[in-house]
C-alpha cells in the first residue's frame, strides 16, 4: 500500500538546534546500527522507519558498516527511501560515517582521505542518494594527520556529497583540533556523536564543556546502553534481544552490579510515572549542550514508547541527586579507545 505520512507529524516532536548552526534536529533520532541489516525482516525495518517519520523523526543515522552484514543497513534504508520517502527527501537529515573496518586491505578503515571519500561514494550508491546531510569521521585515527581526515570531510562538502560534517568518539582535545582545522578550511564542524548514558558518563569529563564553548552540536548515541537501561533485562535475557545475538552487547555487561543499578533506576522512573527507557532518554537530554538522543529500536512499540518521553523531560534536583547514586560507570563504553587516543 502506498505510504502517506501522518499530516500532523511535526506537531509533537521537539527540534533542538545543533550547536550554533542553522540546523535543528529532533530531540529523539533513530539509528540503524543493529536492527536494519539483511538479517532482519525488511517489513519490520520499514514499519519502524515509517512510524519514526510519522512521529516527527526527521533524522536517520547510518554508517558504512551497519548491518550485519556491513553495508546492508544502508541498503535497507535505500529501499525504504525509494518505496516510501523519496518525495520527502528534503524533510530528512540522513547521516553516514566511515572509520571502522569496511573492506580488506589498507584503504578499508580508519581516517585516510582515500578511504573516507571512497566509502562515502559507496554509501551514496547503497542508499540511492546523491548526497548525505551529515558525513562523519567515525573514530579518531592516531596514525593519520588530522588535517588529512578533516580535509576529506571538507572535500565531501565541496563535492556536494555532504551538507555538513561531524566527528564521533573524539576526545575533547581532538575535537578542538578538528574544529580548528575545519574552520581554517571553511567548513564548520556541525556535530559530535559520542556515547552517553546513565552507565557511561565520560562526556561529562570535559567534552560537553568543549562542545558548548565551540558551538558544536552533540547527538549522543546508545542512551539506553544498548537496551540495558530499559526493562528488557530485568527478568532475565529474552529470546531475540540484543544480548542473545553475537555482537556488541556482551553478556558481561549484564553483570549483577549493573542490574542492581538498573533495578534502582527503574524504581525512580516508576515514581516519575515513566518507563526506565523514557527516563534514560530524558536524562541525557537534560543538558542543553546535548542536541539529540540517538536511539535504536527493534519494534514500533519500542519506538513509540521512547518518543513518548517528550511528555516528561524535566527533573527536579532531588530526582537528579537520587539518580546520581546509581548512574555510575558500568564498564560498557566499548568506544573508549577512540576517545582516549
Ligand atoms: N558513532 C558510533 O560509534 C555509534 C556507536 C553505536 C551506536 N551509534 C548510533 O546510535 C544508534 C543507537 O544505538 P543503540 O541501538 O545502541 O541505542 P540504544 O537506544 O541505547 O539501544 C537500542 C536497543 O535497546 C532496546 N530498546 C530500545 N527501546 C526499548 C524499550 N522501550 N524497551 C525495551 N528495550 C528497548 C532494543 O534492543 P533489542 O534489540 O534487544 O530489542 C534496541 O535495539 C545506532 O543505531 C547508531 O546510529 C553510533
Amino acid at each position: 500500500m502506498t505510504y502517506v505520512p501522518a499530516p500532523g507529524r511535526y506537531d509533537a516532536m521537539a527540534y533542538r538546534r545543533s550547536g550554533r548552526s542553522g540546523l535543528r534536529l529532533p530531540a529523539v533520532c533513530l539509528g540503524l546500527w543493529q536492527n536494519f541489516g539483511a538479517d532482519h525482516p525488511l517489513e519490520t525495518a520499514r514499519a519502524v522507519i515509517r512510524r519514526a517519520f510519522d512521529l516527527g523523526i526527521t533524522h536517520f543515522d547510518l554508517a558504512n558498516n551497519y548491518g550485519p552484514p556491513p553495508g546492508s543497513a544502508e541498503e535497507t534504508f535505500g529501499r525504504v527511501l525509494g518505496s516510501d520517502l523519496r518525495a520527502h527527501r528534503d524533510e530528512l537529515i540522513v547521516s553516514t560515517k566511515a572509520g571502522y573496518d569496511m573492506w580488506p586491505g589498507p584503504y578499508g578503515e580508519w581516517g585516510s582521505r582515500k578511504y573516507l571519500l571512497a566509502s562515502l561514494d559507496q554509501s551514496l550508491r547503497r542508499m540511492g542518494l546523491d548526497h548525505v546531510d551529515i558525513f562523519y569521521s567515525h573514530r579518531f585515527d592516531p596514525d593519520t594527520p588530522l588535517e588529512e581526515t578533516m580535509g576529506a570531510l571538507d572535500s565531501a562538502v565541496r563535492q556536494g556529497k555532504a551538507r555538513y560534517v561531524g566527528i564521533s568518539s573524539y576526545s575533547a582535545e581532538r575535537t578542538r583540533e578538528a574544529a580548528r582545522i575545519l574552520d581554517q578550511l571553511g567548513t564548520r564542524l556541525l556535530i559530535h556523536q559520542p556515547s552517553y548514558s546513565m552507565l557511561n558518563r565520560w562526556v561529562e569529563g570535559g567534552l560537553l564543556d568543549t562542545l558548548s564553548e565551540l558551538g558544536v552540536g552533540c547527538i549522543v548515541f546508545s542512551p539506553l546502553a544498548q537496551g540495558l537501561l530499559t526493562d528488557r533485562y530485568l527478568d532475565g535475557t529474552p529470546e531475540g534481544s540484543r544480548a542473545t545475538r553475537p555482537g556488541p552487547l556482551a553478556t558481561t555487561m549484564l553483570s549483577e552490579a549493573n542490574l542492581a543499578k538498573v533495578r534502582a533506576l527503574n524504581a525512580i522512573a516508576g515514581r516519575r510515572g515513566q518507563t526506565l527507557a523514557q527516563m534514560a532518554i530524558a536524562w541525557v537530554l537534560r543538558s542543553p549542550t546535548v542536541t539529540s538522543a540517538l536511539i535504536g529500536a527493534s519494534s514500533v512499540a519500542q519506538l513509540e514508547q521512547n518518543v513518548a518521553v517528550l511528555d516528561h523531560l524535566d527533573f527536579d534536583g532531588a530526582e537528579l541527586d537520587e539518580i546520581d547514586r546509581y548512574a555510575t560507570e558500568g564498564g560498557i563504553n566499548i568506544w573508549e579507545r577512540s576517545s582516549t587516543s
